[in-house]
């Protein structure tokens, strides 16, 4: 589904991907870990060109990422969800315009836009909440919001970029539920950056580690915070026994 070989990207002299490889399977869910700064946001935002790499090979779908121009660009970009840690919700839209924006602007008919947007929020948690303007909303339910646009236009796969990491630690809970409900109701890839441990054991099928701009071990979540190879898996486990 999802095939990433030697991805270089700095900015400047910082060195952010330092040849990262990863492939992710349909289906699939998969959760990055490391410290901050090692590239992990970089790395997912390659994924959809939010982040235009220096080099390597991005295939997605069978599709050459780093290829693709124009209008097949704008295709790939409707084809993956993204869903940031800042949420990056238009404040002077409701929920509801918020959720449907990238539909309306592809093109699709107004009503049939907010049927699926009024679908998606009914998901979150959030169908009462259509005509709400952002900052009426708590952060978690700002993060549904983020969720939900994400879902709206039916996604291959899912990127997820630390969506729990702006929230106070009360709202985090409500927000993890939503990603645990998806990703046991539904098929799509999902590709979760996160710092939540517990979250990632219970949700994960593979953990991938990052250091320094590269995957530095994966495996299957047991396993690997039990038997952790690289420093950064040692760390985690460490973590864990605290
Ligand atoms: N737009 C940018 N401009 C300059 N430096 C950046 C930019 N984005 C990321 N970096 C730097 O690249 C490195 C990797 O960043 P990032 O991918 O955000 O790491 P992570 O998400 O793991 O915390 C960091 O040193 C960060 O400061
Ligand atoms: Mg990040």
């Amino acid at each position: 589904m999802l095939e990433i070989y030697d991805l270089h990207k700095s900015f400047g002299k910082v060195v952010a991907l330092d040849g990262a490889n990863l492939k992710v399977s349909k289906g699939e869910t998969v959760v990055i870990m490391g410290p901050s700064g090692c590239g992990k946001s970089t790395l997912i935002r390659c994924i959809n060109r939010l982040t235009e790499p220096d080099s390597g090979r991005i295939i997605l779908g069978g599709q050459d990422v780093l290829q693709l121009e124009g209008r097949a660009l704008q295709e790939l970009r409707r084809s993956v969800g993204f869903v940031f840690q800042q949420f990056n919700l238009i404040g002077r839209l409701t929920v509801l315009e918020n959720v449907i924006f990238h539909l309306v602007l592809g093109g699709m008919d107004q009503e049939e836009a907010r049927e699926k947007g009024r679908q998606v929020l009914a998901k979150v948690g959030l169908a009462t909440a259509e005509t709400r303007r952002p900052h009426e909303l708590s952060g978690g339910q700002q993060q549904r919001v983020g969720i939900a646009r994400a879902l709206v236009t039916n996604p291959s796969i899912m990127l997820w970029d630390e969506p729990t990491a702006s929230l106070d630690p009360i709202l985090v809970g409500e927000v993890l539920e939503v990603m645990e409900e998806l990703v046991r109701s539904t098929a799509t890839t999902m590709v979760i950056v996160t710092h939540e441990v517990s979250f990632a054991r219970r949700v994960a099928e593979r953990i991938v580690f990052m250091d320094q701009g590269r995957v530095v071990e994966e495996g299957e979540p047991k396993e690997l915070f039990e038997h952790p190879r690289s420093d950064i898996g040692r760390l985690y486990k460490k973590l864990l026994q605290h």
